[in-house]
């Protein structure tokens, strides 16, 4: 009796170290759509219009994915061109119009279906011209750019977006999508603008904070000319008084790390070594909110190999694989060298008709490492929370 007893004991202990995905689903794209411009003409598609030009999501896909899928997060991109009109500039004023649309959609993920939403201004670390992203527009914090929109308005920025949504417990707050092509010094100064915004505005949720570079993983130890200091040496001195931040890292699989070809060559696990060492030494947690690969047999291991990685590595709690969306159609959000074959995005065809990637992808090999339990309940968190089975 003892003795099993103290195995129980033992065992407790082992689950409770063990690695655990706390949150798991997908990325919503398409808010971001409708501003490319060919001639790169700054204002293109701004404000845009909300079901025409862009939209958050389907009601009904965030329906099969909750229910049939049981995954309880998403990620939910957004223009801050849109959020903050360049008339009035980026800050704490907000076009309401576009706010209510992005609120409905939240509002829709986290309180009718009960699941966790990242919030995520898909910018790259960049405001006032999204007409060719991911290369156009000033970069925030560039003070010898007069154009360009300074760090303390994207901490004013986020300390309103936060205050908005401080109440709602199941928020997250992702700092940035992919900063690239500037300082790492700027990346982490702009980070902590937003961090001090969002503990000013009083919310406790879990912010993801991104490093340079495209927030690639594989690359996150690393310093070169142009692009010192690595993002890890910078990111370790990002401070959040309540230690719920966690790093967002997005990891391909293809040759460029980039996720627009067919072919899978860059292994996961390998590629994340560094980064997970990192991690670890620091005692931080991260979410890998963009990867993804094609439907070929040959990726199929490679994807696997990435998500039983996460699955395997306590630092990892989460992750939203690339993507779905309303607007996508035939079009693939990644690693179709550009062919259509479909997106993430429940009911999804190809060009010709056929099954697209929520087929052929996400239930051929995503589905299985969708855990039994995640968090249905608490304040988002960098310690994940209590596991349960949703409810239909
Ligand atoms: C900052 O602005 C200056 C002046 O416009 C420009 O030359 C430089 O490339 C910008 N830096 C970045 C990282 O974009
Ligand atoms: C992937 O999808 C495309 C488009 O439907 C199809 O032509 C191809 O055969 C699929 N590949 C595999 C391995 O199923």
């Amino acid at each position: 009796m003892l003795l099993s007893y103290t195995f129980a004991a033992v065992a407790a202990l082992a689950a409770k170290a063990s690695a655990t995905i706390f949150y798991a689903g997908v990325a919503e794209s398409s808010g971001e759509f409708g501003a490319w411009s060919p001639t790169a003409t700054q204002g293109t598609g701004l404000p845009g219009v909300f079901g025409r030009d862009y939209a958050f999501i389907d009601k009904a896909a965030v329906d099969v994915f909750v229910n049939t899928n049981k995954i309880n997060l998403f990620r939910v991109a957004f223009l801050l061109e849109r959020m903050c009109p360049l008339s009035t500039g980026l800050g704490a004023t907000f076009d309401e119009t576009h706010f209510r649309h992005f609120a409905e959609a939240v509002d829709y993920i986290t309180k009718t279906k009960g699941a966790y939403c990242i919030l995520d201004p898909h910018n790259y670390m960049r405001y006032n011209n999204p007409s060719q992203q991911p290369m156009t527009g000033s970069v925030i914090g560039n003070s010898s750019d007069p154009t360009a929109a300074t760090t303390a308005q994207f901490g004013a920025f986020w300390g309103e977006l936060a205050k908005r949504f401080k109440d709602n417990e199941k928020v997250i707050f992702g700092i940035m999508n992919e900063p690239h092509d500037m300082e790492t010094n700027l990346v982490l100064a702009n980070n902590q603008a937003a961090v001090d915004g969002i503990r000013a505005s009083g919310a406790k949720q879990m912010i993801l904070a991104p490093g340079n570079s495209w927030s690639g993983g594989h690359s996150f130890t690393q310093s070169w000319a142009g692009y010192s200091p690595s993002s890890a040496d910078a990111l370790v001195k990002l401070k959040d008084p309540l230690s719920n931040t966690a790093i967002d890292i997005h990891e391909y699989l293809d040759t460029d790390y980039s996720g627009s070809h067919t072919v899978c060559a860059q292994p996961g696990p390998e590629n994340l070594a560094d980064v997970t060492a990192w991690l670890k030494a620091n005692k931080l947690k991260a979410m890998i909110t963009e990867f993804g690969a094609s439907n070929s047999t040959q990726c199929q291991p490679y994807l696997e190999g990435i998500l039983k990685y996460m699955a395997d590595n306590e630092e990892y709690i989460g992750w939203t694989a690339w993507a779905a969306g309303p607007f996508w159609g035939p079009n693939s959000a990644c690693c179709t060298d550009s062919q259509q074959w479909g997106s993430l995005e429940p009911g999804s065809k190809t060009a010709s008709g056929g099954p697209g990637m929520y087929e052929s992808v996400w239930m051929k090999t995503i589905q299985k490492f969708v855990p039994k339990k995640l968090v249905w309940k608490g304040v988002s968190s960098v310690e994940g929370g209590m596991l349960s089975v949703k409810r239909a």
